[in-house]
């Protein structure tokens, strides 16, 4: 098998994706708000051949700020703009919702990026679905109708915008003094029943053209919205069955929209704590999320549909507990965490093991990571991987210099980059302006 894995960074606040990430040793606690720290972890990913760093943005969700940082980066722009200047290869994706941005702000801040950084932008394209993120621009969130409805025409339009500066428009030359081609520079005319604008845009193409779509998202319309135009599809999934049928979904709607479906690339999640063994990566992670242990064994009970809020936490289960539990059907980390619990850890190892994370997780040596990733990979679960590492300080490095090596010498990661552009790294197709096909 020539084929070779992907792989992608999901990057945030600066200090990790675990809620204790920013009070750990060695950690700077105003990392939130630091882009030289940023640019670190940024040039830590590109070391170990990372194919993008990744920026969600919920728009300044807080949680549980008395305790925890925000989630999310300052600002997803400005901050790969930092980025950009600082690292060579690494592709840059950058969340901007379809539903909150007018399409001309998203196509001249991607384009602006992708052209900053010789062809390394991708704006991940979603709807957001939260209605705290509509507060903060005054409605409330529209139907799912509606959002993906606006979502079709949005990036449409964007990438109208995108190729209304033609190819060769840029002649630069001194001598004739003829700065660009007028002629082949032309509004777009274009207006939906959501977004509309005239154009052109003012910004000539970058070393890949125009920036890659990325979609996240996993309904029938993130297949449909996807499958249409998305080259990278961030996915959310805990099985190697559900990760086959999502990505069998995408895949067969590029194929309705006339596209070879090896152009859609499927990333799967995982959260990584990688140590030398499994007892270290459990006591830190028990030092990382010991705020959330109530609130998690509570949500235990339901998955395993036992009571557990007398048990101790540093014993296993007891033998009846373990054969009346029942893997809830509403949640596929279900059979996992029961799986974990009948190898007989105690209940706050069990939490430990990350059973009730948002993505499968890996608690222990970078070997335990590589197997899962091979697994995943040769089952065709996936393309590749997003990397969520617990504490950005030493997690990066941490799979980079553990994992990383291991996946080259199965075969099954590249050694170096193949190109200089997010498109020959990712081996999506060329494209500038709207897909030609997708106009039938
Ligand atoms: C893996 C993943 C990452 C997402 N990241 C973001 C994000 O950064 N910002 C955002 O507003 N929504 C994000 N979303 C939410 C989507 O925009 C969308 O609202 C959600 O998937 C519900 O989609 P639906 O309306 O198709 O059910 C993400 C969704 C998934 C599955």
């Amino acid at each position: 098998m020539n084929k070779k894995m992907l792989i992608g960074l999901c990057y945030g606040n600066g200090y990790g994706f675990q809620s204790g990430a920013w009070r750990m040793p060695g950690v700077d606690p105003k990392s939130y708000g630091d882009f030289d720290v940023v640019v670190k972890h940024a040039q830590a990913a590109e070391r170990g051949k990372f194919h993008f760093v990744f920026l969600p943005d919920a728009f300044g969700r807080l949680a549980d700020v008395e305790n925890e940082p925000p989630a999310e980066t300052l600002d997803v722009m400005l901050t790969l703009g930092a980025i950009a200047r600082e690292t060579s290869h690494i592709g840059l994706l950058a969340t901007a919702s379809t539903t909150f941005n007018e399409p001309y702000n998203v196509a001249r801040q991607f384009k602006a990026l992708d052209v900053m950084s010789h062809g390394r932008a991708g704006w991940n394209a979603v709807t957001s679905s939260s209605n705290d993120a509509a507060a903060n621009y005054g409605v409330n969130i529209p139907s799912s109708e509606d959002r993906y409805g606006r979502a079709h025409e949005a990036v449409q339009l964007v990438q109208a915008l995108w190729g209304s500066w033609g190819c060769d428009a840029w002649v630069h030359d001194q001598a004739s003094g003829v700065f660009a081609k007028q002629g082949q520079i032309r509004p777009i005319n274009l207006q939906g029943k959501y977004v509309g604008s005239r154009g052109p845009l003012y910004i000539p193409p970058s070393e890949q053209g125009q920036p890659i779509i990325v979609h996240a998202g996993g309904s029938h319309n993130a297949h449909e919205l996807a499958g249409r135009f998305a080259s990278v599809v961030i996915g959310a999934v805990f099985t190697i069955e559900d990760a086959r049928a999502q990505r069998e979904a995408f895949r067969a709607a590029a194929k309705c929209y006339g596209r070879d479906p090896d152009e859609i690339k499927f990333f799967a999640g995982i959260m990584t704590t990688i140590t030398k063994d499994r007892r270290t990566a459990l006591d830190r992670r028990i030092q990382l999320t010991e705020n959330h242990f109530s609130q998690r064994i509570a949500y235990l009970q339901q998955m395993l549909g036992i009571p557990l809020y007398e048990n101790p936490l540093d014993e296993p289960l007891t033998k009846e507990q373990l054969a009346n539990a029942r893997p809830s059907p509403y949640d596929p980390r279900s059979a996992n965490a029961l799986k974990i619990a009948k190898e007989g850890w105690s209940l706050r190892d069990i939490i430990a093991h990350g059973v009730i994370d948002y993505h499968p997780v890996i608690v222990g040596p970078g070997v335990e990571a590589a197997d899962h990733m091979q697994e995943w990979f040769e089952a065709g679960a996936c393309d590749g991987f997003w990397i969520l590492p617990d504490v950005f300080h030493d997690g990066i490095d941490a799979f980079v210099d553990e994992v990383v090596p291991i996946l080259q010498e199965r075969g099954l990661f590249h050694k170096d980059y193949e190109g200089k552009t997010l498109r020959e790294n990712l081996g999506v197709p060329d494209q500038y302006g709207i897909d030609p096909r997708l106009k039938k």
